[in-house]
């Protein structure tokens, strides 16, 4: 048993909320549990840090599965009993679902459904939290909050928005703790990719070193309200602790442009972004979310949940990750080749 005697189970621990969560439930003497897809290269890099090899009594420990397998997360949960279950697995890129859009249904939408009824079916006595998102409000103008009526804009969106009800549901017709966090853009040196923030970070720094000379971007007008991951793992933690099972809005309350973010990125090692940025129209959206901004006064006011780093400090952070990890990544393969010669 662990030193807080609290197991947790966590899907979609590989990625960039899995991981920062794995950490805050560990640091917080959790067992923590995680759902990995087999995959045919280590899918696991955020959580070297964290990893121990099982047979050294470690409190994480990762158990192959897949949100489409709904058997095997029922057997999984029924065994391992968890006391609380954070679901962030998904298909969780936007512009990706414009593409697989029925994958994205059945693992963004209907993956939650099976996890909650495996919590049905088991019967196993544990406080659920769904990652529910900002990309839900789509359309609706902002500030959005706990009351605003959703319109997605993308087949990732709907299916977060049956994700929700389904929530929702089990809620109110078995009386399961199930919680929706509605949280806007978070980012971080873990981001993956190919989102916007990471795409830029990551590009600033190959372009500094000489590595890269142009950056194709879609929309640049788009208004995101970008926080960072760390804090907005905390916040799923404190709504799992609260006595009544509830929905919450998580944001900063700002909100920038693609462009503010350039500035701020490129400006950060001395270029000029509209030296090196171009559009291309592969990257445009079928349907756009022009506009996130929200209004997280209840976390405020229930949770006791605030941001920690804004807007200028996470472009930063983001950037200065980026140069030292090519930095790191360059000595290695200097390391590599004095090895060799
Ligand atoms: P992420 O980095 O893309 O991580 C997604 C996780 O889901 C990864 O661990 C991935 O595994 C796993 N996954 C994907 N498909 C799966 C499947 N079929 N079976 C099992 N696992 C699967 O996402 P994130 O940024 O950490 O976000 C976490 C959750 O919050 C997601 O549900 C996302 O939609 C939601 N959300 C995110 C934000 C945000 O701004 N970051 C805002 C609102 C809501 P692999 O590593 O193997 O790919
Ligand atoms: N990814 C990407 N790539 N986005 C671009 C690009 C580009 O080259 N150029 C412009 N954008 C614009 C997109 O059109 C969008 O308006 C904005 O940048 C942010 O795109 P993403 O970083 O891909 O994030 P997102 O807002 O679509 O979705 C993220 O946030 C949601 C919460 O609102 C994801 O993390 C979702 O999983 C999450 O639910």
């Amino acid at each position: 048993m662990s030193e807080s005697g609290r197991r947790a189970f966590i899907t979609g621990i590989s990625g960039q909320d899995g991981s920062y969560l794995a950490e805050l439930l560990l640091a917080r003497g959790y067992e923590v549990h995680g759902l990995i897809r087999r995959a045919s290269t280590f899918n696991t890099r955020r959580l070297d840090s964290i990893y121990r090899d099982p047979h050294e009594n470690a409190p994480l420990i990762l158990h192959y599965g897949d949100l489409s397998d709904g058997v095997s997360l029922t057997n999984l949960i029924r065994d391992l009993q968890p006391h609380e279950i954070y679901h962030l697995g998904a298909q969780s890129h936007v512009r990706v679902s414009f593409d697989i859009p029925d994958y994205t249904a059945q693992t963004t939408g209907l993956g939650t459904l099976r996890i909650l009824e495996a919590i049905r079916a088991s019967g196993v006595q544990t406080r659920f939290y769904q990652a529910s998102s900002s990309e839900m409000f789509g359309a609706a103008p902002p500030p959005q909050n706990e009351r605003t009526p959703f319109h997605p804009r993308s087949p990732y969106g709907a299916a977060k928005v049956f994700a929700y009800w389904i929530t929702v549901n089990f809620r109110e017709a078995y009386g399961v703790f199930a919680v929706n966090g509605l949280l806007f853009n978070h980012e971080s040196p873990r981001r993956g990719e190919t989102f916007v923030t990471r795409k830029i970070s990551r590009a600033v720094a190959r372009i500094q070193a000489g590595l890269q000379d142009k950056l194709y971007l879609g929309n640049l007008d788009a208004l995101r309200d970008w926080g960072y991951a760390p804090d907005f793992v905390l916040a799923m933690w404190m709504m799992l602790q609260q006595p009544k099972a509830d929905d919450f809005v998580i944001a900063t309350g700002e909100s920038h442009t693609i462009r503010e973010f350039l500035d701020l990125a490129f400006g950060r090692v001395g270029l000029d972004w509209h030296d090196y940025v171009e559009v291309d129209p592969r990257y445009y959206r079928p349907s756009e979310v022009d506009h996130l901004r929200g209004d997280a006064s209840k976390a405020q006011r229930v949770l006791g949940w605030q941001p920690s780093v804004r807007f200028p400090e996470l472009v930063a952070l983001m950037v200065d990750a980026d140069i030292q990890l090519l930095e790191d990544e360059l000595a290695g393969r200097l390391v590599g080749v004095d090895r060799e010669s």
